[in-house]
Order: C-alpha cells, then sequence, then structure tokens
C-alpha cells in the first residue's frame, strides 16, 4: 500500500472513531488473556496494554490487520476486524489499569535498560511501566 493511501485510510479510520462503538467485552476476551484482563500481561513477550493511548493502539490493531506490522500471534486475531471493531477494542483497553511499574530487580539489568534508553533517548516514566522516546 502507497504511504499516501495509507495515511487516507488511518486519517479514515481515525475519523470514524466518533461513530458505532461495538460492545467490547465479548470480543476483547481472547485478546486480554494474552494481555491480561487488568491491563498488566502475565505472558512473557506479550505487552501490557492497560491505559494504551487509544490512538495508538487502534493505529497498530490497523497495521496488524493489514499486514503492514507483521507478528503474526496478532496479525491473526486482527484479521477480519471491523474499523470500529478495532476501535472500540482500542477504546476499552484504554480504560483497563495503567500496568504497575517493575518491582526493583536485578541491578545489572536495570543498568543495561537504563543504558539502552539513554543510547535511544527514552525516558523512563517515574508512575508507569512506559518509555517515551
Ligand atoms: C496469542 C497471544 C495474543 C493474542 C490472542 C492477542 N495478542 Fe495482541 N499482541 C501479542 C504480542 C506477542 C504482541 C507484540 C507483537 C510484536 O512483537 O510486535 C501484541 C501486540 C499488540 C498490540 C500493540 C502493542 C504495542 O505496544 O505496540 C496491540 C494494540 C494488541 N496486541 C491488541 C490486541 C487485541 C485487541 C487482541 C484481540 C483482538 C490481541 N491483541 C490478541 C499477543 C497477543
Amino acid at each position: 500500500m502507497r504511504a499516501g493511501k495509507f495515511a487516507a485510510s488511518a486519517a479514515a479510520l481515525i475519523a470514524g472513531t466518533l461513530s458505532a462503538y461495538a460492545e467490547p467485552s465479548e470480543t476483547l476476551a481472547p485478546c486480554l488473556a494474552c494481555h491480561g484482563a487488568t491491563g498488566q500481561s502475565e505472558v512473557e513477550n506479550v505487552p501490557s496494554l492497560g491505559a494504551q493511548m487509544a490512538s495508538y493502539s487502534v493505529i497498530q490493531l490497523f497495521m496488524f490487520r493489514e499486514k503492514l506490522r507483521v507478528a503474526e500471534p496478532m496479525n491473526e486475531p486482527a484479521k477480519g476486524l471491523s474499523d470500529d471493531e478495532l476501535q472500540s477494542m482500542a477504546d476499552a483497553l484504554a480504560a483497563l489499569p495503567a500496568p504497575k511499574p517493575p518491582a526493583a530487580g536485578d541491578p545489572a539489568r536495570l543498568e543495561r535498560a537504563r543504558a539502552l534508553t539513554e543510547r535511544n533517548r527514552c525516558r523512563a516514566s517515574p508512575t508507569s511501566a512506559r518509555t517515551t522516546c
């Protein structure tokens, strides 16, 4: 897909966010089996999605659906979902509580993480497990 067409589709998707909402609870259940019903993932290598900005999630879901972002565990569940379903899922994820920051752990590992975030000019959030770049 051309970048312009993608931007137009993404804009249309975002513009559609204020319209119809599908009931998310049922459709979201299989998602939360991986991502955690409390917003905090208990599964290794599966991101926590609680309190994630809906605008971010909906774009990721759109990209998974269109295979513009390739990740096997996500392309499959996103397949065939309507724009409205993507939006209501993103809204429901945003309404979940934010994941807790990890408990202080292995100092060597924390130091490696600190060096990595510095190298990539990211800042760790003082209030959540999220990092902004
Ligand atoms: C089998 C486990 C599994 C299921 C089921 C699943 N996901 Fe995911 N999800 C993942 C993994 C793993 C990733 C990270 C993909 C990667 O490595 O890029 C991910 C990534 C995401 C992201 C992007 C997160 C980010 O930080 O960029 C969103 C949003 C998301 N999933 C929402 C959902 C929704 C909504 C559903 C249900 C339709 C769902 N997931 C179902 C495993 C799963």
